[in-house]
């Protein structure tokens, strides 16, 4: 089967590369063309960890092949999927424009019957709205299905996500193109993946409502800890308690700086808007989106009050990536963090394993850019933990306090031991604990 995937963000390629795997002849398409051009000559535009062998791979053995020439791809594709960004506009909705602007493009190109396949995040109703700009466009000249299947994938595990999901999410009106998406993925049938096969407009709202209820178990168990703090309990056990109740489930009940990233803070905000556009208040993500922001705030509070002040202080800090293993800075607390900090008249050292390059590009040029760990600890007035890097896990305490101005530290993402870093010396606040 050939296929074709418009898009090589982080969606688009993860998607492509890993049908390619399965066996599929897969041509990745975009109209960026230094991006292509990168792609061809074996480059990575991301960081995701082991996604270059899997490309190197695919392409090597001839079932991966990167292009800007979209007529020709779609000419050659049964499925085409669509993995463009939808990024937030000012109000918080989705922006379709590319959505339709391809939609349209495959409108033109259609030279035969056609699975058409949402992978990027859309609205509820865009599946409809697709189908209606390429009905439009060439008329009753050829038959076409399109499909809504949401990506789950979390950056850093993006192919173990595709490769062992814990569900496909297929939504469609013809048998015929679910028979053929089922056929895409039949790698997975071994596997006994979960295969959810419903309407299109179900299937939309199944990405939507996902990503905002696991946002609301991050705001909920970082409101939780807020409260231990008063209350003198401790939220990781807190969260061990509730997490053995099956009906709760352990994960992402990891209290922090807040969420962030290029899903959670746009996907939670998207949803409220297609609510409101209904006439609905979906109240409880409502509340998830200000607690989130409300986190961030009480943390520049928790280090304002760990140093003493801020203004001319000077702040190390540990990760600017939303999480571990990835580049992406988008949205991350750790960015609002530290500018919130510099805004304040703090001096920060920083350092992050893969997202500095990002960083210099965004952040405040105030931003001191520090080769390690330790180089951003050196002759600082407090040391603060933004990402939980595995490298800063093990980090040389012993080595940290020597070369802090002053042993405090401020672990947002509790990685460390309250007793064991008192017993080290340290003045050492997380959140929770
Ligand atoms: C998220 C979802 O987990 C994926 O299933 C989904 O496909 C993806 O969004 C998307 O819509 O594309 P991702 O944004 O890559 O994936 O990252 P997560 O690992 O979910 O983390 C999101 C944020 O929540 C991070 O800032 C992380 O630090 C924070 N988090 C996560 C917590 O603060 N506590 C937790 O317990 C878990």
């Amino acid at each position: 089967m050939n296929i074709c995937v418009i898009g090589t963000g982080y969606v688009g390629l993860v998607t492509g590369t890993c049908f390619a795997d399965f066996g599929v002849t897969v041509e990745c398409v975009d109209i960026d063309v230094k991006k292509i051009e990168m792609l061809k000559r074996g480059e990575i535009p991301i960081y995701e960890p082991g996604l270059k062998e899997l490309v190197d791979k695919n392409v090597a053995e001839g079932r991966l092949t990167f292009t800007t020439d979209l007529t020709d791809s779609i000419n050659r594709a049964l499925v085409v999927f669509i993995a463009v960004g939808t990024p937030p506009q000012e109000d918080g909705s989705a922006d379709l424009s590319h959505v339709k602007e391809v939609a349209r493009t495959i409108a033109k190109n259609l030279n035969g019957y056609k699975v058409i396949v949402t992978k990027s995040t859309v609205p509820v109703g865009t599946g409809a709205i697709v189908e209606e700009i390429i009905r439009k466009e060439c008329g009753a000249g050829h038959k076409f299905d399109v499909v809504s299947n949401p990506e789950f994938l979390r950056e850093g595990s993006a192919i173990e996500d595709f490769m062992r999901p814990n569900r496909v999410v297929l939504g469609a009106r013809s048998e015929q193109a679910v028979a053929i998406m089922k056929d895409l993925y039949s790698p997975l049938y071994l596997l006994e993946t979960p295969f959810v096969i419903t309407s299109v407009e179900t299937s939309e709202l199944i990405k939507y409502a996902a990503n905002a209820f696991l946002a609301t178990k991050i705001s909920f168990i970082n409101e939780v800890a807020n409260l231990c703090e008063k209350v003198g309990a401790d939220v990781s056990m807190v969260a061990k308690g509730m997490g053995l109740d099956h009906r709760v489930g352990a994960k992402f009940l990891h209290p922090g700086p807040g969420y962030g990233g290029s899903c959670f803070p746009k996907d939670t905000s998207a949803i409220t808007k297609i609510a409101k556009a209904h006439g609905y208040t979906f109240r409880i993500v409502e509340a998830v989106i200000d607690v989130n922001a409300r986190q961030m705030e009480l943390m520049v509070e928790k280090i304002r009050k760990l140093a003493g002040s801020l203004n001319g202080i000077k702040i190390g800090a540990l990760g600017i990536a939303f999480k571990p293993n990835t580049d992406d800075i988008r949205d991350s607390p750790a960015v609002y963090i530290i500018e919130r900090l510099i805004a304040e008249g703090a001096i920060v050292k920083a350092y992050d394993p893969a997202g500095m390059d990002n960083a210099k590009q965004t952040l405040s040029k105030k931003v001191v850019y520090c080769k390690d760990a330790y180089e951003a600890a050196e002759g600082v007035d407090a040391l603060v933990i933004l990402t939980e890097w595995n490298q800063f896990r093990k980090l040389d305490l012993g080595r940290i306090k020597e070369l802090l101005k002053s042993p405090k530290m401020a672990d947002l993402r509790n990685v460390y031991e309250p007793a064991s870093m008192k017993a080290l010396g340290f003045e050492y606040v997380s959140v929770g604990r």
